[in-house]
């Protein structure tokens, strides 16, 4: 990071929209611990620090009468925590702009921390308004956004507020830059083979994603619950799993083009199939095009963990999105547990991997593996998105 800061009033867009539980304790801190770098670093350096973001969706999830949830949403549950892990005090502003922000931020001095209240109770802010990010702006000297889970967000906050600060007043912080460039190393020249491992409940979520990965990788690995209707497409039985009958050319095409393109495209040759949703459902293990009526598919099977295995531990490239079957449930969490180890025991022997959002995120943090692989994406649409190929507004707003 570039940026002068010192004895600069520091705009810092974050992402710390934390999981909170029933008494509003942070569950996972771990979007908060990737901000440090950025936080700590301007605080060295000599700015006052004026944090902003959002915390969940309080527009969309409004009390009875009409107005904001106040108390579920606000920023205010993270401060305390945020101070612990700065190691200083932190001050709490209960209005994002207005008069008090305008006072509060005014009255920061170089080294000191203010929390600016979620930028979500403005209804301008998903609408990128220029008012309410003229107004955010002016509460500072300069702006770094370090928000890459938000940046496929066009809002006022993490894009619009950009454009009130020349090239030199602005920057991306530490953990933009690292995402950016942990994706790139995937997208860009990558060491082969590159293997995309691709799982989910549904194909039409990453219809982009595996379109454009046939681009450019050895081997896709698709598993969890898309790879029903690919198996449903071939002519198998896939009693009653999850599968979507709109998308079943969609998946005939993806094999074509992955055929014409010497992609290998590996679905699962079994699954642990159960006679319920549910974690104390009976379980049988089948071959994937032979699951009986009133059976469905909740996990990949044993074969299919190996088969997997064996592609991951020959790549030198990894990129992993989607558990391999329903996670949540423990006794539907092998596969995914499985593939999980493997990827870390290839990172260990000199792969890099990328761990690009969601439910594989969990299955990692869960297994204690963070370490152990090359990089855990902090971002899940936003890395989506990413992967994709398209331009995140966050991060295209910076560049001008
Ligand atoms: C996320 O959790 O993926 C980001 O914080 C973005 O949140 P959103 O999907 O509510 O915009």
């Amino acid at each position: 990071m570039q940026l002068a800061v010192q004895n600069k009033k520091v705009l810092v867009r974050v992402d710390f929209n934390v999981p909170l539980n029933e008494n509003f304790e942070i569950t996972d801190d771990t979007r908060m611990r990737a901000a440090l770098p950025t936080l700590q670093h301007i605080l060295n350096e000599g700015g006052a620090l004026i944090i902003m973001s959002h915390l969940g969706r309080p527009q969309k999830k409004k009390k009875d009468d009409g107005t904001i949830n106040v108390e579920k949403f606000t920023l205010r549950h993270v401060v305390t925590h945020l101070s612990s892990l700065l190691n200083r005090p932190v001050k709490f502003c209960p209005q994002t702009v207005g008069e008090q922000a305008t006072q509060m931020t005014s009255d920061l001095q170089s080294g000191e921390v203010l929390v600016l209240e979620n930028t979500r109770f403005q209804k301008e802010e998903s609408k990128g308004d220029e008012g309410f990010a003229r107004q955010l702006a002016d509460l500072a000297d300069v702006y770094v956004n370090d928000a890459f889970g938000t940046a496929h967000r066009a809002h006022a906050s993490t894009t619009t507020v950009a454009q009130f600060f020349s090239k030199e007043e602005k920057s991306f912080g530490f953990l933009m830059q690292k995402e950016i460039e942990n994706a790139n190393r995937v997208l860009h020249n990558p060491q082969r083979p590159l293997t995309a491992i691709i799982g989910g409940a549904k194909v039409s979520d990453k219809i982009l994603l595996l379109e454009r990965l046939i681009d450019f990788v050895d081997n896709l690995i698709v598993g969890g619950g898309m790879a029903y209707t690919f198996v449903k497409a071939n002519g198998g039985d896939i009693g009653d799993s999850i599968c979507e009958l709109d998308k079943l050319d969609l998946a005939n095409k993806l094999e074509d083009k992955a055929k014409a393109k010497g992609v290998k495209l590996v679905l699962p040759s079994d699954n642990i199939i159960a006679d319920d949703f549910s974690n104390d459902a009976q379980r049988k293990e089948v071959p994937s095009d032979q699951i009986p009526d009133n059976w469905q598919g909740l996990d990949i099977g044993t074969k299919s963990r190996e088969e997997f295995a064996e592609i991951i531990r020959t790549s030198k490239t990894l990129l992993w999105n989607g558990p391999m079957g329903v996670f949540e449930m423990p006794n539907f969490a092998h596969g995914t547990k499985y593939i999980a180890q493997v990827v870390a025991d290839t990172t260990q022997k000199g792969a890099f991997s990328l761990i690009g959002g969601g439910d594989s995120v969990a299955a990692i943090n869960q297994m204690g593996l963070a370490d152990d692989v090359s990089y855990v994406s902090t971002g899940g649409g936003a890395m989506l998105e990413f992967l994709e190929g398209k331009e995140l507004p966050g991060i295209k707003a910076m560049e001008s």
